[in-house]
């Protein structure tokens, strides 16, 4: 089971819903067991490392693999390689963008409209809708060979939502860009997280915390975190403090340090640097109760002056690589 962080929305009817998923590729369990609803309209960050099942998960979601065992959802509509129903719904941006090459990008897009199955009478408008959305106004003429990658990824983005999905599937869409088109893709990205709801996945961290509301951590073919990202980052840190005496004696390091090993949340105290002039430096460590009041409170008590208080929350990123680590000692 993923550790939770913090209070989910209320998720009368889901908009994803998956239960006990596992895919094996021979020898190779991608999945052991993945569980997880969305909710209409959320925004959800699927990060992992390399190898996770990131891909696999999205690839069975979009209904391109079948899973071996478990069963998904879409708008409560089962998921599989014959349900056109559930497809009709999703929008896949499979990872690496595989498009044609040689073909125009008005073609392939005009092709994918006819392939989706749009009607022939809303074709002309939805093409138009994408294509603005998209900003590919300057490229229809161009061969998608021709194209930067960043463009590429509009024209991803663009056959994604020509048929209207209510859900977004996105595999790694800004892997491959540059910082500029990194940033444009994911504008676009969170203009379209505005009506639809989307799965886009990364081993970026910055991705999710700039885009998603929500973000799953799966590890080694399970989930292993679901909460927002502020959520994953809270409850850990580091204060770190300067103290000096406020009678004008000499402070003791090891009085002081007894003194703040027990203010309450405070699981360790380590020397740091200090300011000089007889001042002492630690760092306190805490895991759930942030004691910054407690430090204060002790400081008073203790006729200590307090020339400096500085705090740390553990990032996204020390979460991230704490519950992913297993993977990254394997051989
Ligand atoms: N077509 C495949 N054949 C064999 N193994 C695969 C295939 N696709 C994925 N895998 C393996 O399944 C695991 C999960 O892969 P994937 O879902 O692509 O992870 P991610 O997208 O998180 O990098 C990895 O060990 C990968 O090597
Ligand atoms: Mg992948």
């Amino acid at each position: 089971m993923a550790r939770k962080f913090g209070d989910r929305a209320a998720m009368s009817q889901p908009m994803v819903s998956i239960r006990g998923l596992k895919k094996s590729y021979g020898p190779t369990q991608a999945l052991k067991g993945v569980d997880f609803e969305v909710p209409k309209g959320q925004v959800v960050g699927f990060l992992g490392p390399n190898g996770a099942g990131k891909s696999t998960t999205m690839k069975v979601l979009a209904g391109y693999v079948l899973a071996d065992e478990g069963v998904a959802t879409v708008a409560g509509i089962a998921v599989g390689p014959d349900s056109v129903e559930a497809r009709k719904r999703i929008g896949y941006l499979p990872e690496n963008n595989p498009i044609a090459e040689d073909m125009m990008v008005l073609d392939f897009l005009r092709f994918v409209a006819e392939v989706r199955g749009v009607p022939k009478a809303q074709r002309r408008a939805r093409l138009q809708a994408a294509i603005e959305r998209c900003g590919l106004g300057g490229v229809l003429g161009k061969d998608i060979g021709q194209l930067s990658k960043g463009y590429r990824q509009r024209v991803g983005l663009a056959q994604a939502i020509l048929h209207e999905p209510d859900l977004l599937i996105l595999d790694e869409p800004t892997s491959g860009l540059d910082p500029n088109q990194i940033v444009e893709i994911r504008k676009l990205i969170t203009e379209l997280g505005r009506e639809k709801t989307v799965i886009l996945s990364t081993h970026i961290l910055s991705e999710v915390e700039n885009t998603c509301q929500r973000v799953l951590i799966i590890n080694d073919g399970r989930l292993v975190a679901d909460g927002a990202p502020e959520a994953l980052r809270k409850g850990e840190g580091t204060v770190t403090v300067v103290v000096a005496s406020r009678v004008g004696v000499n402070v003791e390091a090891d009085k002081v340090r007894a003194v703040l090993e027990g203010v309450p949340g405070v699981t360790r105290v380590e020397p740091s640097e200090g300011e000089g002039g007889g001042s002492l430096g630690f760092a306190l460590r805490y895991q759930a109760e942030d004691p910054r009041r407690g430090v204060f409170e002790a400081a008073v008590k203790h006729d200590l002056l307090l020339l400096e208080m500085r705090h740390q929350q553990v990032s996204l990123e020390d979460t991230f690589r704490k519950l992913t680590a297993r993977a990254e000692v394997r051989p």
